[in-house]
């Protein structure tokens, strides 16, 4: 089968997680391609599943991303098993309290869930679970466990593809 892995980026952790993502679906022994959200392609992306990928910004997912989403051709892509990942900020371990937690769960996590919400809203067939992998500071880097993460997600969602 073959993937297409989207992805935004302003300092590059997000392609990153992207190429993470890639190497993992080769390894699987499928094929897959990576799309920066940005560029403009000779023809509009095709395959068997998605992966679609943002930096976390004020909350959100970047507009470039949500307009990936809204202009997938439906033809090609409704019921296309889906994975939406993010780069967030660094998740607090411990929390002062149940309101700390819900904050940081809004601004860290919020975004991803509003993006697969938004890619079952088009009919993509979008898997439940997000991934999210943290950067150690706004720039970057990853976390010293996000491509292993990433590897592990990907993995896990490949096997529940239909071969
Ligand atoms: C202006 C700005 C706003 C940010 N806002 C958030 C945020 O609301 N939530 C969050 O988890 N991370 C936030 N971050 C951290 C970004 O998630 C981080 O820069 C991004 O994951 C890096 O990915 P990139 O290198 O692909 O751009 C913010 C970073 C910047 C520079």
């Amino acid at each position: 089968m073959k993937g297409i892995v989207a992805y935004d980026t302003y300092y590059g952790n997000t392609k990153l997680v992207a190429e993470a993502v890639l190497e993992q679906i080769k390894a699987d022994g499928h094929e897959g391609e990576l799309r920066n959200v940005r560029e403009q392609y000779p023809a509009p992306p095709q395959g068997d599943f998605l992966f679609v990928g943002s930096p976390v910004r004020m909350g959100t997912v970047t507009r470039n991303t949500k307009r990936f989403v809204k202009k997938l051709d439906e033809a090609v892509w409704k019921d296309k098993p889906t994975a939406v990942y993010t780069t967030t900020g660094l998740m607090p371990r411990k929390f002062s309290d149940e309101k700390a937690k819900k904050t940081a769960e809004k601004w860290i996590l919020g975004a991803g869930i509003k993006l697969r919400d938004l890619a079952k809203a088009r009919g993509l067939n979008t898997a439940d679970k997000l991934l999210y992998v943290e950067v150690k500071d706004s720039k970057g880097p990853l976390v010293d466990t996000g491509i292993e993460k990433t590897k592990q997600y990907t993995h896990e969602f490949l096997q529940t593809l239909k071969k």
